[in-house]
């Protein structure tokens, strides 16, 4: 019986062979895929990481019993063949493959591993089978082409940070795992200590505290490919655990993090993608973002933006009279050639738009060059010119309105409309493009009606803006953030702030989130502490790793170019985890399990 020695180890990888080699003697190694049998004559396909070549056992050729394992192959066979590489004959060639001009003539062939019968074809068609199934065989899912290049993309994503950093003088140092909770908004996975009964780990929800309290120690310039633990509803872009490229620098400014992320994506984009990146990107302060896009992450992609409406709204019989005179908005969404949209269209945007929290929908038409619609009566005729340019529609356009108390739901009911109305255009919605922003000064504090008190926006030890300082605690609603996010297609790929270096501001920002100087001490006094021992100032930025190689990768889901990641239920089905542990464990951890 043969064995897998050096005598059967591959000439090259499966995808590699070309017509120079023919002539010569080659050896595959590989799986099986696509067997078809013509009168007696084999064909198979042997596949690994670059491709298939194609492999045939002639029975004139080959020794009989060679033939009659043949026979025996089944898909995902493990597989080597010794054999001599031939150009195949005219007409039998197939452009659409790299070795689609040879073919390998068996001489002889060892299966290596059988395999047990599939729970689906490996191969392109296995994107339609349930994506359970697939995760739950996640190494016959991976084996596949797609997400090959999907892993590939990956590792070269790293390797490009990796030297990109370390060529500006990044020092990659890794912070620990088993650690105390840093709040970024979601809740922490806790693990607990035997040795400490009672105790609990927090898993990272990112690197924040210690990257910084490495600025401390001087490090000046650090990254790490950080895992991060979040416990959160989970997205098609999020997940339980993820990646991030988290850097921070001793000594920056806004502009120093920028301008490097923005070379860097520029690098980024031209090695992996062959996309060239327009820099510096465009800024956007939050509020106006808000504004214009109704989002903090605008896709640029649309080029529709929303416009104010006060001006035409504010005065007469307007119906939003009270609202504004109250503080309140009415703002608009234009949409070219959305006159000919019908009723019964118009009135599932307004379902839409009632499901998302607005209490009404006012639309537009121009039609036969006139403003069509239920408001129109409003309207002083005076006015009539007025909207129309403000809101820049004209024949064949269409306008939508929502008036609303609250300026930002009013431009995120309208924002999410945007978003929905315009992607099914191609006139409306270029698909190719890159539009990379910068979305700046973000609210430092955020109310949350259901706890009853502030709480931060990106993460407590942003700064605020400078100027603000002095007044945090009159105002907490008012006062901006350092902060900024990278947004690419509508999509957040990374965030981060310049960040609070001054003990005493950073007591303040917990006392404005409710944090008790006894529960700041408790939580995070190892971290002030460190911070009254002359911290240079310093910020930094995180970037999405899962998102970004999900973008490169032209994927619809970060689960696509995670090699084992969790259900939406924050499961491994491959694994089974989580799962539950023997009652002996459980007692040395002190831990019993409330039913
Ligand atoms: P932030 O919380 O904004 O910032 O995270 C940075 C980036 O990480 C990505 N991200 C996620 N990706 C997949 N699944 C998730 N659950 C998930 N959550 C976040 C996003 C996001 O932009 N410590 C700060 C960074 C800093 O201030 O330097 C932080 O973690 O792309």
């Amino acid at each position: 019986m043969a064995v897998f020695d050096a005598e059967w180890q591959r000439t090259r990888p499966c995808g590699m062979f070309r017509e120079e080699q023919a002539g010569t003697s080659v050896r595959v190694n590989g799986w099986v895929r696509r067997r078809r049998d013509l009168g007696g004559i084999i064909f198979i396909e042997v596949w690994d990481y670059t491709g298939p070549v194609q492999v045939v056992f002639d029975p004139e050729r080959c020794d009989p019993s060679v033939h009659e394992r043949a026979g025996a192959l089944r898909s995902e066979f493990c597989v080597a063949v010794k054999g001599r590489l031939a150009k195949r004959p005219d007409g039998t060639q197939n452009d659409a493959l790299a070795t689609g001009a040879v073919e390998v003539m068996a001489e002889d062939m060892l299966i290596l591993s059988p395999s047990a019968p599939l729970p689906f074809e490996v191969g392109d068609a296995t994107d339609k089978v349930d994506e359970n199934l697939r995760l739950t065989h996640r190494y016959l899912d991976l084996r596949r082409e797609k997400m090959q290049h999907n892993l590939r993309t990956r590792s070269r994503f790293y390797s490009f940070t990796r030297n990109f950093l370390a060529d500006r003088g990044f020092v990659e140092v890794e912070t620990p795992m088993l650690t105390k909770a840093t709040p970024e908004g979601a809740r922490d996975y806790l693990v607990p200590s035997r040795v400490n009964p009672g105790s609990f780990y927090a898993l990272p929800q990112s690197p924040q505290l210690f990257k910084q309290i490495l600025m401390v120690s001087g490090v000046d310039r650090y990254f790490q490919i950080a895992k991060c633990f979040r416990d959160e509803d989970l997205r098609a872009d999020r997940q339980p655990e993820f990646t991030q490229v988290d850097v921070e620098m001793s000594y920056a400014v806004e502009d120093d993090v920028m301008s490097l992320i923005e070379e860097y994506m520029k690098g980024l984009f031209a090695a992996l993608k062959g996309v060239e990146v327009k820099t510096p990107f465009r800024r956007l302060e939050y509020w106006d973002a808000i504004d214009l896009y109704g989002s903090d992450k605008p896709d640029l992609r649309i080029p529709m933006t929303l416009v104010d409406l006060a001006p035409v709204f504010d005065k007469g019989n307007s119906p939003f009279e009270k609202i504004l005179a109250d503080g309140g908005v009415v703002r608009g969404l234009p949409l070219p050639g959305g006159a000919s949209m019908s009723r019964k269209e118009l009135a599932e945007v307004e379902e839409r738009a009632k499901a998302l929290g607005a209490s009404g929908l006012g639309v537009f038409q121009v039609k036969g060059g006139e403003l069509k619609g239920p408001l129109v009566k409003f309207i002083d005729e005076a006015k009539i010119p007025r909207l129309r340019e403000i809101a820049g529609i004209g024949d064949g356009d269409a306008l939508f309105v929502v008036a609303d108390a609250s300026r930002l739901k009013a431009c995120s009911i309208l924002g999410t409309l945007r978003l929905e109305l315009c992607k099914g255009s191609p006139a409306l919605f270029d698909s190719d493009a890159w539009e990379f922003l910068w979305v700046t000064r973000f609210p430092m504090f955020e109310w949350s009606p259901e706890d009853k008190r502030w709480t931060a926006m990106h993460h407590p030890f942003t700064s605020p803006v400078l100027e603000q300082v002095a007044e945090m605690e009159k105002n907490p609603g008012g006062i901006l953030a350092r902060a900024y996010d990278v947004v690419l297609n509508g999509s957040e790929v990374g965030g981060g702030s310049i960040r609070i270096h001054d003990p005493s501001v950073q007591s303040r920002v917990f006392s404005c989130l409710g944090i008790t100087p006894e529960e700041a001490r408790e939580r995070f006094g190892f971290f002030l502490d460190a911070l009254s021992y002359g911290t240079p100032p310093h910020g930094g930025i995180a970037l999405g790793v899962d998102r970004l190689v999900m973008m490169l990768c032209g994927a619809q889901s970060i689960r696509e170019v995670m090699a084992f990641p969790k259900t939406q239920r924050a499961q491994c089905l491959l694994s089974g985890a989580p799962d539950e542990v023997e009652r002996s464990r459980l007692d040395e951890l002190k831990i019993r399990v409330v039913p």
